[in-house]
């Protein structure tokens, strides 16, 4: 099993981000209804949370609902509404007591139930000046949507192309404080994005895992550092420790006995 021995101190990612998925399957291959395996997320959310804070994450961001999530059932819908409103009540105690900083990042929507939207506020409010891990819940989030609502916003600020650069667009993302993840992890074995953080991602380096979410917890996380910390990021240019490039080929011999 991966514990913290295997993982480097020095080398610990800032910042992590999760695609919760499988919650569905994992539910369906106990025979249950998919809204046990969401509630059975909860577990592994508050798990990979606190084994976020021990390993000193400074920043750990999930995926709870997307823009397109609503196009679920209702009933599915409506049941991850009330699941997220509940992890706030349940946990904002212990999440506030432990000094992490709780955000949300997505679009305000008419249709998230008014009890909900106060809560994710009180709870961003009380939590503000918390200095430890910073969680953020992408919720009725996309990443298109997010391009698109910093785009309008510069267009109604007047701002000109010519000032328009990497820095500008960021300024005008949900969160520009907010540094790219370092490692995004997807369960389920699914190897996509499904529109999480199109902008931020472009350089973190991606996990996947066959472990469907409520399985996923401490432990997996430990494991997908260790993966994390073995990839070599070079951001476009080449390695530090790079291999010495490889003898030119003499295209006159033969290639059997090159
Ligand atoms: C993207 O897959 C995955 C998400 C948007 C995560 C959704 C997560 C939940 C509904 C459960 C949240 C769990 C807790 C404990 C709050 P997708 O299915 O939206 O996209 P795809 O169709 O490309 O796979």
């Amino acid at each position: 099993m991966t514990t913290t021995h295997n993982i480097d101190p020095t080398r610990v990612p800032k910042h992590v981000a999760c695609v919760m998925d499988g919650n569905g399957r994992w539910a369906q291959l106990r025979g249950l209804k998919r809204t046990d395996g969401h509630a059975a997320g909860e577990e592994a959310l508050l798990e990979t949370v606190y084994a976020s804070i021990d390993l000193g994450i400074d920043w750990l961001t999930v995926y709870a609902f997307s823009t397109e999530n609503w196009k679920r059932p209702v009933s599915e819908v409506r049941f991850l509404m009330r699941l997220n409103e509940m992890i706030l009540v349940r946990h904002i105690d212990e999440l506030d007591e432990k000094n992490v900083r709780l955000r949300f990042m997505g679009r305000r929507d008419r249709r998230v139930p008014s009890r909900l939207t106060k809560e994710i506020d009180r709870a961003v409010e009380r939590t503000k000046n918390n200095t430890g891990l910073t969680l953020t819940f992408a919720f009725n989030y996309g990443g298109r949507a997010e391009l698109i609502d910093g785009i309008k916003r510069m267009i109604d600020d007047g701002i000109s192309s010519d000032s328009i650069d990497e820095k500008q667009v960021q300024r005008y993302l949900y969160y520009p404080d907010m540094p790219d993840p370092d490692l995004c992890i997807r369960t389920s074995g699914e190897f996509r994005i499904s529109n999480f953080l199109m902008w931020e991602l472009a350089y973190s380096e991606l996990v996947f895992t066959d472990l469907l979410w409520p399985d996923f917890g401490r432990a997996p996380l430990y494991e997908a550092i260790v993966t994390y910390q073995s990839r070599d990021r070079r951001f476009g240019k080449i390695a530090t420790s790079a291999p010495p490039p490889p003898a030119p080929i003499d295209l006159r011999t033969p290639v059997a006995t090159r």
